[in-house]
């Protein structure tokens, strides 16, 4: 019922020549993929060139931020038109990384989801606990902020437009992936709060990725479980053969 989601982030990595060598491998490689949403998320700079590459591909293309303002003096900052403009589909907000390094806030993640929907980008919403945070017992309480703040005041329609990626922050780089049984019962856990806030109707067409240390070794147990939906891929998302291959996880 639900399309599995595989995309890969790139995060702080790639020139543009590189990109389009990556893109044009890897468009190649999984060209005869019908089943899966595949998306690639370079950094600003290579996401025109990376766009022309994936032109008329079963490939989709993904911002790694965006700003919550549409113009105006943000020195440094990039807006929903302008990665609309550039041809992105969709767009990270709220990644770990930006949480811990430049002060992302739930906050500020519900206003960009809110920038990013108001120009037909579709969020791909991060959530997820620290070590400290599990074990201390408050993933839960974690997630549901994260979840809850990402996604306030959104529509039915709206919040049905985005993806919800957990991604332990304990897995991310670090090759210490969650078990399949731990993804599975905190995307059980959201689809849970989905149900309360909206529907089940609704959080049962809600697509819910997992990210960290996501291999080739790795996907096909963690997309088996009933609630992990796709894959956010980091690390292996930087060679086509390694992202070909968890996009071909069945
Ligand atoms: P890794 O796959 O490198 O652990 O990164 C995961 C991630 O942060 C994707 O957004």
């Amino acid at each position: 019922m639900r399309t599995p989601i595989i995309a890969g982030n790139w995060k702080l990595n790639k020139t543009i020549s590189e990109a389009v060598a990556l893109t044009t491998a890897l468009k190649a490689s999984v060209a005869d993929v019908n089943d899966v949403e595949i998306i690639v998320a370079p950094p600003f700079t290579a996401l025109a060139a990376v766009n022309e590459v994936i032109a008329g591909s079963n490939v989709r293309l993904s911002a790694q931020d965006v700003y919550s303002e549409d113009t105006g003096a943000f020195t440094g900052e990039v807006s929903a038109p302008m990665l609309k403009d550039v041809g992105c589909e969709y767009v990270i907000i709220g990644h770990s990384e930006r949480r811990q390094y430049f002060g992302e806030t739930n906050e500020s993640v519900n206003q960009k989801v809110k920038a990013a929907l108001a120009h037909d980008l579709k969020p791909i919403i991060c959530v997820g606990e620290q070590l400290e945070e599990r074990e201390a017992g408050q993933t839960e309480t974690i997630i549901e902020n994260h979840v809850t703040g990402g996604i306030a005041g959104l529509s039915v329609t709206e919040l049905l437009t985005c993806v919800i990626a957990y991604e332990p922050v304990w897995a991310i780089g670090t090759g210490k992936t969650a078990t399949p049984t731990q993804a599975q019962e905190v995307h059980s856990f959201i689809r849970g709060l989905l149900t309360s806030v909206y529907s089940a109707d609704v959080a049962s067409q809600l697509c819910i990725q997992y990210g960290g240390s996501v291999k080739p070794e790795n996907a096909a147990e963690l997309m088996a479980q009933p609630d992990v939906d796709g894959a956010l891929v980091g690390g292996a998302s930087l060679e086509a053969e390694s992202f070909a291959q968890i996009v071909k996880f069945g």
